[in-house]
């Protein structure tokens, strides 16, 4: 019935997620809240390492890619289903110390490391540094020769594939800002340079070709064109690179209309292609990484939010206000994006009315979703926008001074909160 298996319906009509029955939760925790299914999560981590095991001889290791939602209790949820961490700032980084995590599993991704970031990831020693430009390669020697350290080395590639558009295309250069460009040369020599410098150790290659992808060729073709890159470099440097990793970017269902490929075909796929072109150029097959996010906790997650108000504009359109908006997912006033709206409290009705759910900020463009159909809505019913996991609670803001809400973790019909909801002193904890 719904996109996401996490959810149901209760005899009484209302949504129910991983056995809970949202007005209850909306009633205990309060509104907005963000529901995660901790199940959904847990399958989805398994699926991932269990592919490498099938597919890859276990010779890999999935990483949670920490920037779509970056907590305490994900990271621990990462770390007890044996996956490893990308982060992408010293916060994504402090979080995962205080979670206990591991941080020989952790990458540290970014185009813009800072020196004072680049210290504290060396003090908690960091499994690597993906390294992104030659000034940060330089800044990075540099701080581990003062600390009388060596740190484990990425580059992350560009491999000018753009699986953005609706059959992919491979681009010459990309206009990206992050990574050294393979076609103009940059990347081949940004590898010379590191093997001049002492501190540093290259160890991996990294490429990220993008977000919420359906399609599986492009991940398929960067696989092909990064292994190239690593005979290229075997044969004229006479150096052997033996792990590979290629990001994130696993597409999932907002709507009806998404169609995500299973991801045990994304892992069979590229394993072939990566043996292959291994054995081509003669190289050891790759250790590989990969770095899902949105895949791994955006399904399991919904917010929900009471309606305050409703305004029918004649001819125009139906406005539901709600008690959140831009503030706790701003992906509809930044991106557009499509999502599905129910309405909890009568989830066994066929949605037979066409609303805008507005937020509660003072801007126009503060919109959950326009024109979406749910069941008639009322004042006070309680709202349920699904596929909310990733990149909502990770992009939120305090505009207007509105707190942050919180988060619950349901499992088997229990709930707990893992995320506080933010109260008006947290709010001036920083005002003098
Ligand atoms: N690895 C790297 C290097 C990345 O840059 C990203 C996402 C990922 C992994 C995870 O990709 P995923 O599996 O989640 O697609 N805020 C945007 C998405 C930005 C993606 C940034 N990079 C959104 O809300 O759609």
């Amino acid at each position: 019935m719904f996109v996401n298996d996490c959810l149901s319906v209760n005899d009484q009509g209302h949504l129910t997620i991983g056995g809970c029955d949202t007005l209850k939760l909306a009633e205990e925790f309060g509104t907005p809240l963000y529901v995660l299914d901790e199940t959904t999560i847990r399958n989805t981590c398994r699926a991932y390492v269990n592919s490498f095991k099938k597919y890859y001889g276990g010779n890999g290791m999935p990483l949670y890619a920490s920037k779509v939602l970056s907590c305490k209790e994900l990271c621990r949820i990462a770390n007890e289903e044996n996956l490893g961490l990308d982060v992408v700032s010293g916060g994504e980084i402090y979080t995962a110390v205080q979670a206990g995590f591991p941080m020989e599993k952790v990458h540290f991704h970014g185009n813009n490391k800072t020196a004072d970031e680049i210290r504290y990831a060396l003090d908690v020693n960091i499994g690597k540094f993906v390294v992104d430009n030659l000034y940060e390669l330089e800044l990075l020697n540099r701080i581990c020769e003062e600390k009388n350290k060596t740190a484990n080395i990425s580059f992350r590639i560009k491999p000018g594939v753009d699986a953005h558009t609706h059959n992919f295309i491979r681009t010459g250069q990309i206009d990206s800002k992050f990574g050294f460009a393979l076609e103009t040369g940059e990347a081949f020599e940004a590898v010379k340079k590191a093997l001049t410098y002492d501190n540093v150790c290259l160890k991996e290659l990294h490429c990220h070709i993008g977000s919420q992808i359906f399609d599986i060729d492009p991940f398929v073709t960067a696989a092909e064109i990064m292994l190239d890159f690593m005979g290229k470099i075997k044969d004229e440097l006479g150096v052997v690179i033996s792990e590979l990793n290629l990001g994130g970017g696993f597409g999932i269902m907002y709507t009806k209309e998404d169609e995500p490929v299973p991801y045990e075909e994304y892992m069979e796929k590229v394993s072939v292609a990566v043996k292959a072109k291994a054995a081509e150029h003669n190289l050891p097959v790759p250790y590989i990484y990969i770095e899902p996010g949105r895949s791994v906790v955006g399904e399991a997650g919904i917010t929900l939010y009471t309606v305050g108000g409703k305004k029918e504009i004649p001819d125009v359109r139906t406005y539901v206000s709600i008690d959140g908006g831009m503030t706790d997912n701003v992906r509809y006033a930044l991106y557009q994006s499509a999502y599905t709206v129910v309405n909890a409290d009568k989830a066994d009705k066929e949605p037979d009315e066409i609303v805008t759910v507005a937020g509660k900020c003072c801007e126009s463009g503060d919109l959950i979703q326009e024109h979406t159909k749910v069941a008639s809505v009322e004042v006070g019913d309680t709202l349920a926008v699904l596929s909310t996991g990733a990149y909502n609670y990770s992009m939120a803001s305090n505009y207007n001074r509105i707190p942050r809400p919180a988060m619950v973790m349901v499992k088997d019909g229990e709930a707990r909160v893992i995320i506080k909801r933010e109260s008006y002193e947290d709010l001036v904890k920083n005002d003098i």
